[in-house]
């Protein structure tokens, strides 16, 4: 078993890079998958080309659109290859809207896959619902197909419309499951009742327990246990008592053993086929509490690797 870890120190919503993937190699992330016996293949953070605000104004609201299309389109490449020659994929970011790149990468090889997405925030805004225009709250929206290239009105006969790469990219929205809502824009809460799409809130968590939640979400987009899972993971899910260090954090968040069940009881089906570890930043917050999310960062990759309790 090899897992090859891809890291993406990018942060196109507000550009201006984003060390999380580096604080998490260097916190030796690496060597503790070795310890659980995975062969880990790491050659260096991913290099992102430099696209500067001046060349790549917004489009409509969104901003940095032709960077975040370029580097996700390069991330999908990676992550596919990875997955062709049966490695595990593990992106580490760098924000959320880098998933438009690791799922699609992961549908490139495992076309019946299926998605859970732990998070506070649906991500799932398209260019016309989106308030702050940045593209980490708008990666399902894509790759759901509810948005597409078409929706950037954007011509030009030099460079092709940004995403039109992931207009052929469709993940079913009944293969989408979250655990850990609860700051949801209006126009995401509409999506998600008129596509039906599997979501389980902070309330859900309250009110049936973090097993009965994922085995719920297994129940909606994997009823057979027998689909590849995609395992997104954004930090900020987790309480900012338990990851304080990230963009965008909402209190009443998942305990440091939720987060960790959710891994250790995904890890137990086999059917782990991507790993994302999302939205690490360092640069937010005192030393302490960097180094307390990298911990728990570092912890929860080894969870959903096979590290158990006893
Ligand atoms: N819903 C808000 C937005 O669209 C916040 C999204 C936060 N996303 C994230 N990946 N941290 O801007
Ligand atoms: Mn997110
Ligand atoms: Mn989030
Ligand atoms: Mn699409």
């Amino acid at each position: 078993k090899t897992v090859s870890i891809v890291g993406c120190p990018f942060s196109g919503g507000q550009l201006g890079v984003d060390k999380g993937p580096i604080h998490l190699v260097d916190a030796g992330l690496a060597q503790q998958l070795t310890d659980l016996g995975w062969n880990v293949l790491f050659d260096g953070h991913h290099q992102f080309e430099e696209i500067s605000t001046e060349t790549d104004p917004p489009i409509g609201k969104m901003k940095n659109p032709r960077l975040v299309s370029n580097v996700t389109e390069a991330v999908a490449k990676v992550v596919g290859d990875h997955a062709r020659k049966g490695q595990l994929p593990l992106t580490l970011g760098g924000d959320h809207s880098l998933a438009m790149g690791t799922i699609a990468g992961t549908l490139s090889q495992h076309p019946n896959a299926c998605v859970i997405w732990v998070d506070a925030h649906a991500d799932l805004n398209t260019p016309e619902t989106t308030d702050s225009g940045n593209i980490h709250g708008m990666p399902l929206s894509f790759l759901l197909s509810l948005a597409s290239s078409a929706d950037l009105k954007y011509t030009s006969a030099s460079e092709p419309t940004p995403f039109a790469w992931l207009d052929n990219v469709h993940l079913p929205p009944s293969r989408l499951a979250y655990i850990g809502l609860r700051d949801v824009d209006p126009g995401e809460k509409a999506l998600l009742r008129k596509h039906d799409i599997a979501a389980f809130s902070m309330h859900e968590v309250d009110r049936y327990g973090i097993g009965q939640v994922v085995e719920m979400a297994l129940d909606r987009v994997n009823p057979a246990r027998d689909r590849p899972v995609h395992l997104s993971f954004d930090v900020d899910a987790l309480d900012p008592t338990v990851a304080p260090s990230t963009g965008t954090p909402v209190r009443g968040g998942l305990t440091f053993r939720e987060g960790h069940y959710i891994c250790e009881r995904l890890f137990e089906t086999g059917l782990i086929a991507a790993f994302d570890l999302m939205e690490v930043n360092p640069s937010l917050r005192d030393p302490a509490s960097v180094k307390q999310t990298v911990a728990v960062g570092c912890s929860l990759v080894r969870a959903a690797l096979g590290e158990t309790l006893l």
